[in-house]
């Protein structure tokens, strides 16, 4: 098996009524964990690369980190540019081989994010390269101030058709209230599941994407505050509701954050127990053996994908 795009696995997954997950890579320990996950569960997956990732890992490791993955487990495997912002960027990704992108161009105006993903899909398709675009504005919108400004910032289902029409992107990530990060609601969660309905119906069959979408879980969250850390009220998205969003239109679910907690919570932890040791070796072990348990629970218990591969 050699690297896929997203197309089959999207077409594949919205049929079925469950969502392929899309996990931030960043070192080999990272990309270990999760394929193992995969493999074990023979679940497609989406490996995905942000600008700060490749700037931090080098472009040409991660790849090449990638596709020892796809050679040891066999599975599809996308590798996918997370939240590109330039047409430049984009390009250098399609060809250094990534088989999907995304151009985010939500920070734009309408129009301009139009001219800009279009630019982007008409490259990536001469080459094969599936594109993600994005509308509505993800972070900060659980501290709007107020209702109308609180609306703004969520996706507006009147744009999505001329979006997708005008531009031919694959797939379209939306915001519904999910945030980045580990701290996303300060009261109950709640998502615009209206919004994504009405979405759905502008679009039939077309796959959307969730950014924003972990979890944030509690026992990682509860390592890392007792061995050290400080992170009160960190609070994600439930797992029902993502369950529910991966039945309905949505079927790429971003997880990044969920992956740093449980790392670092395993790392803080193997310190505090074991404070003399100081071989990587040692520490990075269970860190990644925590991000393959955190990841198959995804698989099985979330996102639904498990034995799709
Ligand atoms: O959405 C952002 C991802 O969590 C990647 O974060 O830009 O710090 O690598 P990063
Ligand atoms: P989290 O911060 O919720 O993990 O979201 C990750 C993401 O959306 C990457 O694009
Ligand atoms: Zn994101």
């Amino acid at each position: 098996m050699a690297l896929v795009t997203s197309k089959e696995m999207f077409k594949k997954a919205y049929e079925g009524g469950y969502a392929i997950g899309a996990f931030n890579v960043n070192n080999m320990e990272i990309i270990q964990g999760i394929t193992e996950a995969a493999k074990e569960t023979n679940a497609p997956l989406i490996l995905q690369v942000s600008a700060g990732a490749r700037k931090y890992a080098n472009h040409t490791y991660l790849m090449k980190l990638i596709e020892a993955a796809v050679e040891e487990t066999g599975l599809p495997i996308c590798v996918h540019l997370d939240h590109g912002d330039t047409f430049e960027l984009c390009k250098s990704c399609i060809d250094g081989g990534f088989t999907s992108v995304m151009i985010d161009g939500s920070h734009h105006s309408f129009e301009e994010n139009i001219k800009l993903t279009k630019q982007v899909v008409e490259y990536a398709h001469a080459k094969g390269v599936t594109v993600e675009g994005e509308l509505g504005r993800l972070a900060g919108i659980e501290d709007a101030v107020n209702v109308s400004e609180e609306d703004a910032a969520f996706t507006d289902p009147d744009q999505v058709e001329e979006f997708v029409q005008k531009t031919g992107v694959d797939s379209l990530a939306i915001a519904i209230g999910t945030s980045h990060g580990a701290f996303k609601f300060k009261g109950d969660a709640k998502l615009r599941f209206d919004i994504l309905e009405e979405i759905q119906k502008r679009l039939p069959g077309f796959p959307i994407v969730l950014h924003g979408a972990s979890s944030v879980m509690p026992e990682y969250v509860e390592m890392i505050n007792k061995f050290g850390g400080e992170m009160p009220g960190a609070k994600g998205v439930p797992e029902d509701m993502l369950r529910k969003a991966a039945s309905m239109a949505v079927c790429k679910i971003n997880i990044d954050s969920d992956l740093r907690l449980a790392l670092t919570g395993t790392i803080r932890q193997y310190f505090a127990q074991n404070p003399s040791h100081f071989d990587p070796r040692q520490y990075l072990g269970p860190a990644r053996a925590s991000i393959k348990e955190i990841v198959k629970h995804k698989i099985v218990n979330v996102l639904g994908c498990d034995g799709k591969a």
